[in-house]
């Protein structure tokens, strides 16, 4: 192998640019060319290609979002865009490929292993912590801090007021950034997307039980795919059957995907970017580089998109216990 190329797909997460610098030192540390692939697999498709080495990489470390660009790419779902990506990484010499991103990205890196029977190793680059094979995908941690500090701010001003806030974090599918940020916070509840009970129904009752401590302030994160809809939504339930609370929604958006790459983030990223490059020189393919208990791990693209992982049942109730 004397090339390879790296991409950034999906949604952006902070700690990208870490993986990328250290996929290109590593493999220049082992006597690789590298190609940087614009745009995800759109990149790919339209051969958007940028030629690294050690020094295109300097100064990257500590920067938020991805100088590769990502996308969700349409094209690559079709078999003629999956053609035109092989022609082209087959036209400049690309013989692996490092593919940093989320479920969609690993699920189209699957399908083009098994058409062309191309090398492919994936780093888990989301802020949703939605894969399975890793304990902290990359961009996790940044966005937990970035919500704790959004909160602790909402905090101040909510016990100002003695006001409710209702606080969307993201998270379609997954609770992970739900409940970590809301022990993190402090919150008196979550709500997210894998829950199969009335957790709002539970709020209601816990917020117009006379049996609680009277709280100044209370926070209730929101997952925005949560079973009981968005921040908005459940604010709108709360007012009608909560009429003695202030009331307020927060929907903290984008911010969560950006920002500088905390300590830990760094170097989770640099080690798995280096393991990703050892990994295709010993002929690994079609796995995601993770790290399990403080040890790196290979699973399968197929296992690691199942988002089988629940949520931490102790964690959960971790936050009613804390917050009464
Ligand atoms: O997958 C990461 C994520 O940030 C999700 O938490 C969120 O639902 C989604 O991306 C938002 O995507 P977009 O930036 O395309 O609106």
């Amino acid at each position: 192998m004397k090339k390879i190329g790296v991409l950034t797909s999906g949604g952006d997460s902070p700690g990208m640019n870490a993986a990328v610098r250290a996929v290109v030192r590593t493999a220049s540390f082992h006597g690789l060319e590298v190609v940087g692939v614009k745009r995800g697999y759109d990149g790919l498709i339209e051969a958007d290609f940028v030629d690294l080495d050690a020094h295109s990489v300097a100064n990257i470390l500590q920067r938020g979002g991805t100088i590769l660009k990502s996308m969700r790419s349409d094209g690559f779902r079709t078999i003629e865009g999956r053609k035109m990506a092989f022609k082209n990484l087959k036209a400049k010499g690309i013989q692996a490929l490092v593919v940093i991103g989320g479920d969609g990205s690993f699920t189209g890196a699957s399908i083009f292993i098994e058409e062309f029977d191309f090398p492919i190793v994936g780093l888990p680059g989301t802020i949703d912590n939605d894969l399975v094979g890793t304990d902290f995908t990359i961009g996790y941690d940044t966005a937990l801090n970035t919500v704790v500090e959004a909160v602790d701010k909402i905090r101040d001003t909510a016990d100002s007021h003695n006001r409710l806030f209702v606080v969307e974090v993201m998270g379609k599918d997954a609770g992970f950034i739900a409940l970590r940020a809301g022990i993190g916070c402090g919150a008196e509840a979550i709500l997210y997307p894998e829950s199969e009970e009335d957790l709002l129904g539970a709020i209601v009752e816990r917020m117009n039980s006379g049996g609680k401590r009277k709280k100044l302030s209370n926070i209730i994160i929101v997952a925005e795919g949560a079973k009981e809809g968005n921040a908005a939504e459940v604010a709108a339930e709360l007012k009608e059957k909560c009429p003695g609370y202030d009331i307020r929604v927060v929907v903290l958006g984008h911010i969560q995907r950006g920002g500088s790459p905390t300590c830990m983030e760094r170097v989770r990223a640099s080690q798995m970017g280096l393991e990703a490059v050892q990994g295709l020189i010993e002929g690994k393919r079609g796995v995601m580089i993770g790290i399990v208990n403080d040890h790196v791990a290979h699973t399968p693209f197929e296992k690691a998109i199942k988002n089988q992982e629940k949520i931490d049942s102790q964690l959960l109730q971790m936050i009613d216990i804390l917050s009464i």
